[in-house]
């Protein structure tokens, strides 16, 4: 299967209720083209990132990026090799961190939460800039933690690949037939109303 473009994820993606394309255009791909990312493009990403609510304004959020051969070795080292094999090619690789503890030295009870709406923020942006983003939570956090340097009130999330969107054809084959936009269950399973089990839909 060739790349998907954007004007052919709509034969896989129908949203029900009226949004903004950006969201339904944002998927995973894991064919990365060798096209560098303009850092004015990466900083991009994370000043959508920045700008994502938090409890307390409290921004737990940090992100460490591997962008040079050799930063990006390291990462590929506590990575699991079944994202390893695709994600390599990505010119961009940044773990997503979130601190526990709050501004006052109390534990943060919404860091992950937080953190996980300014990577939703960040996706957004990527998609809305025509590259493509794809987490991976296959990868040793431990090790990660220790061979960074990271302080021990953190907790790493997510590496998150980055770049611009690759040929299918470039990828092993097992993952080529998975180059595609999945769908989604429809809201009525996600909705109740007043109470759990009350649905809408
Ligand atoms: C926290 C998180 C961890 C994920 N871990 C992996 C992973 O280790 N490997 C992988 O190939 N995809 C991973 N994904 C991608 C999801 O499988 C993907 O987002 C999901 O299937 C929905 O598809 P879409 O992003 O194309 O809409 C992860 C996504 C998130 C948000």
């Amino acid at each position: 299967m060739s790349k998907i473009q954007s004007e052919t994820i709509s034969n896989y993606r129908q949203a029900e209720y009226d949004i903004d394309t950006t969201y339904v255009r944002r998927w995973s791909p894991r064919s990365f083209a060798a096209q560098e990312v303009e850092e004015s493009v990466l900083l991009s990403l994370f000043e959508a990132a920045r700008w994502a609510p938090s409890a307390n304004n409290e921004q737990p959020w940090q992100y460490i990026v591997a962008r040079t051969e050799q930063e990006k070795t390291v990462f590929l080292s506590f990575i699991n090799e079944g994202n390893r094999l695709w994600c390599d090619k990505a010119p961009i690789l940044v773990l997503a961190l979130s601190n526990r503890i709050n501004s006052r030295g109390n534990p943060n009870r919404s860091h992950a939460f937080d953190t996980g709406t300014a990577w939703g923020f960040l996706a957004l942006e990527a998609a809305r800039k025509g590259l493509v983003s794809h987490a991976m939570g296959g990868f040793d956090a431990n090790k990660a933690l220790e061979m960074l340097g990271i302080p021990e009130d953190f907790d790493a999330h997510a590496v998150i690949a980055i770049g611009y969107q690759g040929e299918a054809e470039a990828l092993p084959p097992n993952l080529q037939e998975r180059e595609k936009p999945s769908n989604r269950r429809p809201i009525g399973q996600t909705l109740h109303m007043g109470s759990f089990g009350n649905r809408l839909l």
